[in-house]
Parts: structure tokens; C-alpha cells; sequence
């Protein structure tokens, strides 16, 4: 058996790693005879010299296989999952579970905190008072099984490797890398027992990846060690250079979804981006669990399960399934923000051309959104709210960004890095698009 300094000095020449070698480390990460500081020597230098394929499967399953596999075998009905690579202000899943689950899927969602300068679907679920996200294998079953989704964050018994690994991750510069972010999100998701997956592989400059080549070269690799491992996957690439939606912020972004999964007004003009997204996801899931034919049938019938009220009772029934406050969630209005707020408005008169996605995802984090060391507790209450999406034509004075804080010394630091987040310009530039391309097997 290597030593973990032999192994890590191993990846840091370079040299391909075998699948035993690969083994044994992670099995000491998660026993615990391999040291923090150990593990993240060597999460960088697999960040530095990057792995083969044969590697990232074997990495893929010795994290799977540091935990246990549910079998959800007792669930009737198609089980697909659909997961994001991260993005700012990417609040799908919590609008998408139950939107699929009323269309006839059931979708067992393991899902992670924030991660770097994204944000996690867990931390936003947590901004509903009482709603459980530590759910049990047997509670995880049940709930899946009467409401047609769960949504719980991993248990130690699932994935445990992933768990630590991923919070190293977040404080040692070493999230963005094509083989962990791939054996980080296959061996959750083989391990919660869906039978097909959904990827929104994000890109821009809010994105692990920024560029359209990486986010291609992240989905392709998703999409082979997935297929080598037995789980039927498909990724769509996505645009991540604003946030989705109009808020970033875990209690603000459950108010968003909320005004989705209600259909109120202000949701099709304020949330456009983020209603089309999901719209697309849950047909990309309806036609890989046979549930339609087609993107076109799943489109219309993920459309009319929003529109007749179906996800949103879903979405009721999950809550209160998981001991979340139903009260909190009836009127999103009454959600409390921070109660310090500042608006940065338009200095001049324009069109919006840039948004520095990753810096407004990171200034959330200043304000206390995020975190910045693992053991960082998130305020929920704390936020942005984006009032003008990219290509959007701005008068001087206006409104462009509010921000909540928790006090004025926190805030005011931080708002001239919000105005350098967005640029505004006279000169109108092309917008890019949502939905960049689908990636299949
Ligand atoms: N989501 C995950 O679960 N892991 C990653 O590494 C990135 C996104």
C-alpha cells in the first residue's frame, strides 16, 4: 500500500495514478487516516496536472463506493435527476422537483451546498423554516415514494468521501476541475439511486467553466464516465454570464421560486430566463424517463403542470412531508430580507453589456450568503436582487441593483464593487443565449 504523500507525489509529476492507488487514498480521506491537509495536496495537484479517463472513473467509483447505494427499487415510476455544475442565482431545482414529479417522474435529489462563488440547493432549502434536509434513507424513500420527489442534502452514509472532499474543495482553490466536479456530481448521484440524469452544465462567466470549450469537454466527460458506470445521462450547456433570474441570496431566491411555482404575474416578466430553464430541463428529463415522446410534448406538458397550479402543490406537499413551515412558503412577500438595503442605480444612460457574475456571487458571500471557510454559517436573509437582466436599455437614475445586508458596515464597502459588476454602456451588444446546446451519448 502507497503512503498518501507517495500518491500525492505521484499525481504531482504528473504521472497516471492506478485504480488500487486511487482506491486506497480515498478510502484513507474517508477513514481518516489520510489528513485534511493531505487530501488537499492532493485535490490540487489533480487540479494541476488533471487526470485521464480512466482515472476519473476510478476516482468516480471509489467515492461511491466510500458510502452506501439506495436502492430505490420499492419506488414505482421512472426516477430521474437533474443536476447544475453551479452557477449565481441557479435556483432550478427547487421549482424543477416538483414540476417533474407533477408531470409523472419521480426525482430523487441529492443536492449540495454552495460551492465557491455558486450557490447550493440545500442552503436555499434550509431558508424555509423547519424544512428537513438531513433526511434518513428510509425517510428519503417514503418521501419519494407519496410526494414524487425528495430533496435532501448527503447523509454520512452516502458519499462520505464526496462530502469532505467537497468542502476542501471550496476553501483550497480546487473547485474548478473537469475530473473532481465529475466524480464529485456522478458518485452522489449513482449513489441516491436515480436511473437516469439531467445535467445543466453551466458557462460564462458566472460558471465553473468559462468557456463554451471547457463546459463542452466537462459535459462530454460527465456524459462518458456516466455511461461507463451504467447511468443513462444527457447534458444541455447553459449561459451563466448574468444570474438566473432576479435574485441571488438563499431566502430571496426561495421567494423567487415561489412566485414561479404560484404562476404570479411578476414571475413571467422578472423571472423569464429562469421559467424557460426549467421549462427545458423537465423536457429533457420527460423524454429521457419515456415519460413524452419528444421536447415538444414535454415543453407543453411541463408548461401545463406549472400553469394549472400541480407543481406548486407538489412543491406544498414536499414541505410539508419534509417539516418545512407551510405558512412561510403561502406568502412569499412576507419572507424576511435583511434589513439594511442599498440600490445602486444607473450613472449613466445606456444598455446593460456586461455582468460580472462571479463577483456578484462573491460579493453575496461578503454580505454573509456564502461561505468563505468550511465551517461558516450562511445568514439566508442576506441577497441581491437584480432589477435589469443583459441588453437591457437603462435610464440614468434608475434602478440596477438593490442590495440587503445585515448593517451599513458591511454594505457600503461593497457597493462600489457591485457598480464595477455591471457595465453599462451606450452601445447595445448582442445578449447571449439561455440554452447553448444539448449534448447527448
Ligand atoms: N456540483 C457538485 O456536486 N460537485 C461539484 O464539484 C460541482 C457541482
Amino acid at each position: 500500500m502507497n503512503s498518501p504523500a507517495w500518491t500525492i507525489q505521484k499525481k504531482r509529476d504528473g504521472k497516471e495514478l492506478e485504480h488500487k492507488e486511487i482506491l486506497e487514498f480515498i478510502q484513507g480521506v474517508t477513514g481518516g487516516s489520510v489528513a485534511d491537509y493531505q487530501a488537499s495536496a492532493f485535490l490540487m495537484a489533480v487540479y494541476l496536472k488533471g487526470m485521464s479517463l480512466n482515472e476519473t472513473v476510478a476516482l468516480t467509483e471509489a467515492m461511491l463506493n466510500s458510502g452506501v447505494r439506495y436502492d430505490l427499487s420499492k419506488v414505482t415510476g421512472i426516477k430521474v435527476d437533474k443536476h447544475s455544475t453551479g452557477g449565481v442565482g441557479d435556483k432550478v431545482s427547487l421549482i424543477l422537483a416538483p414540476l417533474a414529479a407533477a408531470c409523472g417522474l419521480k426525482v430523487p435529489m441529492m443536492s449540495g451546498r454552495g460551492l465557491g462563488h455558486s450557490g447550493g440547493t440545500i442552503d436555499k432549502l434550509e431558508a424555509i423554516p423547519g424544512f428537513n434536509i438531513h433526511l434518513t434513507r428510509e425517510q428519503f424513500i417514503e418521501t419519494l415514494a407519496r410526494v414524487g420527489c425528495a430533496m435532501t442534502s448527503q447523509t454520512s452514509l452516502i458519499c462520505p468521501a464526496d462530502k469532505k472532499l467537497y468542502a476542501l474543495r471550496d476553501v483550497t482553490a480546487t473547485v474548478e476541475c473537469i475530473p473532481l466536479i465529475v466524480a464529485s456530481i456522478l458518485s452522489k448521484k449513482i449513489a441516491e439511486g436515480t436511473e437516469a440524469l439531467v445535467l445543466d452544465v453551466k458557462v460564462g462567466n458566472g460558471a465553473f467553466m468559462k468557456s463554451s470549450k471547457q463546459a463542452r469537454s466537462l459535459a462530454k466527460t460527465l456524459i462518458q464516465v456516466a455511461k461507463i458506470m451504467n447511468l443513462p445521462t444527457r447534458a444541455v450547456l447553459t449561459n451563466m454570464d448574468q444570474p438566473l433570474g432576479y435574485s441571488a441570496g438563499n431566502a430571496i431566491e426561495l421567494k423567487e421560486s415561489i412566485e414561479v411555482l404560484k404562476n404570479e404575474k411578476q414571475a413571467d416578466l422578472c423571472s423569464a430566463d429562469l421559467k424557460e430553464l426549467t421549462i427545458q430541463l423537465c423536457a429533457q428529463m420527460l423524454e429521457l424517463g419515456k415519460v413524452t415522446r419528444n421536447l415538444t410534448e414535454g415543453r407543453r406538458l411541463a408548461h401545463s403542470r406549472l400553469a394549472d397550479g400541480s407543481a406548486w402543490k407538489v412543491f406544498r406537499e414536499l414541505v410539508r412531508e419534509q417539516g418545512g413551515n407551510l405558512e412561510a412558503i403561502e406568502n412569499p412577500q412576507a419572507i424576511p430580507l435583511a434589513p439594511q438595503k442599498k440600490v445602486y442605480t444607473a450613472k449613466k444612460s445606456g444598455y446593460i453589456v456586461k455582468m460580472n457574475t462571479e463577483s456578484l456571487g462573491r460579493i453575496l458571500i461578503e454580505l454573509g450568503g456564502g461561505r468563505k471557510v468550511a465551517s461558516d454559517q450562511i445568514d439566508p436573509t442576506v441577497g441581491l436582487v437584480f432589477h435589469q437582466k443583459l441588453g437591457a436599455k437603462i435610464k440614468v437614475g434608475e434602478p440596477v441593483v438593490t442590495v440587503y445586508a445585515r448593517n451599513d458596515a458591511e454594505l457600503d464597502p461593497l457597493m462600489e464593487r457591485v457598480a464595477q459588476s455591471v457595465q453599462i454602456s451606450a452601445a447595445k451588444k448582442p445578449v447571449p443565449k439561455l440554452i447553448l446546446e444539448q449534448i447527448k451519448d
